[in-house]
């Protein structure tokens, strides 16, 4: 009898055990519906736990990985020989660029970041946070090589588990990691070959599961609000659009299955050409679009461009203001910008910002632009011209519009409010104090509503009275 009871415990505590340790129920059969460079498939291994095999490519070579819940791992070296095994939720990471930071950040895994190489370029504010307190080692290289990753203090760091990689810098780092004994603990997210924006983001299903959280829902998240914004835009008509600028002597507008070109035909929205060019030839294309995006020189470079091609001031967008660069959330210490950080695990985002920009009718999409600031051309010029006088434009907010007016009012407004009280109470002896109170409230109201312009309406006003 307690032999039997025994036995029934045992095999509960057994069962217990392998539910904690063995298996996925979060993210059995979850289809993998948009990105082409990973598989997931699930497996059992000899003790019957689940693990899930991850199989991908770097420069056509198959790379694969498997994530199980269980510590002990050893049992792979025979079943899966050559085959990085992690534990998850990996404790943990080294992340090789921005979109893996940016992944982290959505799944609420920043804790996980415990190494990357120049954080300076890091945009999340979380991510920021974590690294300045809990003592992140930035392993950037501040000898020669400069700016590099430093692998040797990089293999002095306890306590990480995975080594995350892009097919970017995928052969060398390896190769780097070899050297110190770590390619075991490499792991490749290559998002950045996937040919749509959603298979980009689809990569979360992989940090999810490497660090434990929830990714699926969000993913599907992240596809109803992408879908919709898209059927949104393709009720519009298509206005015509240029991305990009010139470097050198050459425009780059953004290439056909490029990232940018999908979010683009996905918001509806016409790219002239997608062939880099010469000068010349682009200049007179771009002039006839609609919609100048991403002119990715930035606020001064307009209106330096346009000092030096006149041509661009002609440019229909140009007139017609409807020039934006995704420049909005770009760090003023670094060059750090959200757009090829969180843009990129967050499409739907950015697809609304697109569709919104160049569809006015679905400006109700965007509360707040976070990637894309309008830049007006006359704006432009204004700040060229008047010097440092009061340079309030240039990148000072993140929405693309002049500082608010109520910072021109504190400087400029509240003297001449003063004059007018003074005035008003000295020599016009007839009004009552009630009058008086109504009157400067109702000019401070409108100093404060109004700007640089209700300066020359105030010191009018003081004249008459
Ligand atoms: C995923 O599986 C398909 C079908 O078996 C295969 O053709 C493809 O090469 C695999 N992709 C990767 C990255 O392994
Ligand atoms: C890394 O080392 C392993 C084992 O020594 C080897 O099989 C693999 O080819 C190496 N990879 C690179 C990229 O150097």
């Amino acid at each position: 009898m307690l032999a039997l009871k025994l036995a029934a415990l045992l095999a509960l505590a057994t069962r217990a055990r392998a539910a904690v340790c063995g298996t996925f129920p979060e993210y059995e059969d979850m289809p993998i519906e948009h990105a082409t460079r990973f598989n997931l498939t699930w497996a059992r291994d000899a003790n019957g736990g689940q693990f899930a095999k991850i199989d991908t490519a770097a420069f056509g070579t198959p790379v694969s990985y498997i994530l199980t819940k269980c510590a002990s791992t050893s049992h792979f070296a025979t079943s899966h020989p050559g085959t990085n095994v992690f534990t998850v939720p990996v404790r943990g990471l080294f992340l090789q660029d921005t979109v893996q930071v940016a992944l982290l950040d959505e799944l609420g895994a920043v804790d996980a970041l415990r190494a990357y190489a120049d954080t300076q370029y890091i945009s999340s504010a979380a991510v920021r946070r974590h690294i300045r307190e809990n003592n992140v080692v930035d392993v950037v290289m501040t000898t020669s090589p400069f700016y590099g990753t430093d692998y040797a203090l990089l293999a002095t760091l306890p306590g990480i588990g995975a080594y995350v990689v892009n097919t970017y810098g995928h052969a060398s780092t390896v190769t780097q990691l070899n050297a110190s004994g770590l390619d075991g603990k490499v792991l490749l997210i290559d998002e950045l070959s996937e040919g749509t924006p959603l298979g980009r983001a689809e990569w979360i299903k992989v940090m999810g599961l490497v660090t434990g959280k929830e990714a699926r829902t969000k993913f599907t998240q992240i596809v109803v609000l992408y879908e919709s914004a898209k059927a949104s835009a393709m009720a519009q008509s298509t206005p015509t659009v240029w991305w990009g600028g010139w470097y050198l002597d050459t425009w780059y507008p953004p290439v056909d299955n490029s990232f940018v070109a999908a979010l683009l035909r996905d918001a509806n929205a016409q790219p002239i050409t997608s062939a880099p060019l010469p000068f010349a030839d682009g200049l007179a294309l771009a002039k006839t679009a609609e919609y100048w995006l991403a002119n990715g020189n930035g606020w001064g470079a307009l209106v330096d461009a346009m000092r030096d091609q006149p041509a661009i001031a002609d440019f229909a967008s140009v007139r017609a203001d409807k020039v934006w660069d995704n420049d909005a959330s770009v760090a003023d210490t670094s060059s750090a910008n959200d757009w090829f950080e969180s843009a990129i695990v967050r499409p739907d985002r950015a697809l609304r910002e697109l569709a919104a920009i160049t569809h006015p009718e679905l400006a109700v999409l965007v509360d707040e632009f976070r990637y894309f600031r309008q830049v007006k051309a006359a704006d432009a010029v204004d700040s060229s011209d008047d010097d440092d006088d009061d340079d309030d434009g240039k990148g000072s907010t993140s929405t693309g519009e002049r500082a608010p007016p109520a910072k021109v009012d504190d400087a400029a407004g509240r003297p001449i409010l003063t004059g007018l009280s003074l005035g008003l109470t000295v020599g016009i002896v007839v009004l009552g104090a009630v009058l008086i109170a109504l009157v400067v409230g109702l000019f401070y109201v409108r100093g404060r509503s109004l700007g640089a312009g209700a300066k020359v309406e105030l010191t009018a006003l003081a004249i008459t009275a």
